[in-house]
């Protein structure tokens, strides 16, 4: 519990501090004085009415009369003067509270984080705040008065002048320093140069005006950054060779197994009709009927070699081109899966690269696989057009579209892969798919990423 002797001064002083706020108030001062002024006017008059014992009308007249105009001068005196020291007050309690805000102020620019600096017009240094001094290792006295071009690269100085101009002639009070890019470059007084994020405001001053720049010294997040992105270029060649050796090997085993065992089972039917015929009139009929059945194998044999080489990689793509290959793939779909696929291919005379047909083939093919596994669809439109400058692939089907319930993108590799394969090619891939209303995948490419060149042999 406070003292009461402590209480009792509070309560007093708030008193005393009420009466003197009211004597402050020159309608209530003024007031106040007229009033007395009249009580000591009446005073004297009565005083004056004793001692005349009948004296002329006249000089009673003008006596009250000098009495008033007397009270009247004390009351306006009394006034002025109430009025001069209330404005003299309230002239000191707004300096000290001006003070106090600078005060404040100055704390906070002290102990921000970021670096402050104030420059005035002629972009001279009058606020280096502990921050700035420790980020370009200059103490504020050195700084204070200095130009701030001493802390930029000496090649950005004059756009920099330019830019301040250009800021303080708008009447945007703060904005970001750096237009798009946002990193600019700061220059330490070793000469070190070094990235900063930074804002510039501006307040007027007066004539003038003062611009404050608060900036950060971002050289760790832009090396992070840098470290990221090559990380992130190096895992991207790293799968494109994946692709190119996974694709260089797939060529070769299904060559193999197309050219290699395919005819080598060719000549062995062939050798076993021989066999067949040589010994059809001599032979048990049981030993031909085992015969037959060797024979009806090889042919199933080489069905099975040709559509598992065709699935590794389609000879034909090859041998005869990406349009044909792609029409095989969709009548190979219709026959596995029962689904129609209407094509809208309008080429002209384009020659397309062997990475660029790969690629296509891939993406086009990846999306028929996710039309047969997620899609229930009944029909699947199929577009390829090179046109002007753009080589556009559309795989658009009439299915479920996107389910809430689709699987985490975690262990679905299908679409990645089409997205890394356009962004090898410099294309890219848009997806449109809402529930009920099927799913359309569209890829385009820079029409030259995917030509052969004509210099190109
Ligand atoms: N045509 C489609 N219709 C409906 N949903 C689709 C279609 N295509 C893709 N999806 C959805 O997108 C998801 C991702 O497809 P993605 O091809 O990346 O992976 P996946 O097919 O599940 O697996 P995989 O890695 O074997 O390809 C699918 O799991 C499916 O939910
Ligand atoms: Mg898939």
């Amino acid at each position: 519990m406070p003292p009461r002797g402590k209480t009792h001064f509070r309560a007093d002083a708030s008193t005393r501090a009420r009466v003197a706020a009211l004597m402050q108030n020159p309608v209530f001062a003024g007031a106040l004085a007229l009033a007395i002024a009249l009580v000591l006017a009446l005073e004297v008059w009565r005083w004056s009415a004793d001692l005349s014992l009948g004296e002329a009308a006249m000089r009673e007249n003008s006596l009250l009369t000098a009495c008033i105009a007397a009270a009247c001068l004390f009351a306006l005196v009394a006034f002025l003067i109430v009025r001069t020291r209330g404005a003299a007050t309230a002239t000191n309690e707004a300096r000290s509270l001006s003070s106090d805000n600078e005060a404040r102020l100055m704390g906070i620019i002290r102990s921000s984080m970021e670096a402050i600096i104030t420059v005035d017009e002629r972009q001279n240094i009058i606020i280096f705040n502990p921050m700035a001094e420790h980020i370009f290792g200059c103490s504020a006295a050195e700084a204070l008065g200095a130009s701030l071009s001493r802390f930029i690269p000496e090649r950005f100085r004059a756009t920099h002048a330019r830019h301040v101009e250009q800021f303080g002639v708008t009447g945007v009070s703060e904005r970001q320093m750096g237009g798009q890019q946002r990193v600019l470059f700061g220059l330490r007084s070793n000469g070190e140069e070094f990235p900063i994020e930074a804002s510039i405001s501006q307040v007027r001053e007066g004539d003038s005006k003062l611009y404050t720049v608060m900036l950060r010294d971002i050289t760790e997040r832009v090396k992070a950054e840098n470290v990221q992105r090559k990380s992130r270029e190096e895992l991207r060649e790293l799968s494109a060779n994946l692709q190119k050796v996974r694709e260089d090997e797939k060529t070769r085993i299904a060559r193999e197994l197309h050219d290699d065992l395919g005819q080598q089972l060719t000549a062995l039917k062939m050798d076993l009709s021989s066999v067949e015929q040589a010994l059809e009139d001599t032979a048990e009929p049981e030993l031909l009927r085992q015969l037959q059945g060797m024979r009806r194998l090889i042919d199933v044999t080489v069905a099975s070699v040709r559509r598992i080489a065709a699935d590794l990689r389609p000879v034909m793509l090859d041998d005869l081109g990406l349009i044909p290959a792609i029409e095989w793939l969709a009548n190979d779909f219709t026959n596995r899966y029962g689904i129609d696929v209407e094509r809208d291919i309008e080429v002209g005379d384009a020659h397309f690269s062997p990475t660029g047909a790969t690629t296509l083939f891939r993406i086009v093919q990846e999306a028929l696989t996710n039309v047969a596994r997620h899609a229930e669809a009944t029909v699947v439109n199929l577009t390829v057009r090179v046109e002007a400058a753009a080589c556009v692939v559309q795989v658009a089907d009439n299915g479920r579209g996107a389910t809430a319930s689709a699987p985490s993108a975690e262990k679905s590799f299908g679409l990645l892969g089409i997205r890394e394969r356009a962004y090898m090619l410099g294309g890219t891939v848009e997806i449109h798919a809402s529930s009920g209303k099927g799913f359309v995948l569209t890829v385009t490419f820079p029409a030259a990423a995917v030509q052969q060149q004509e210099t190109q042999t």
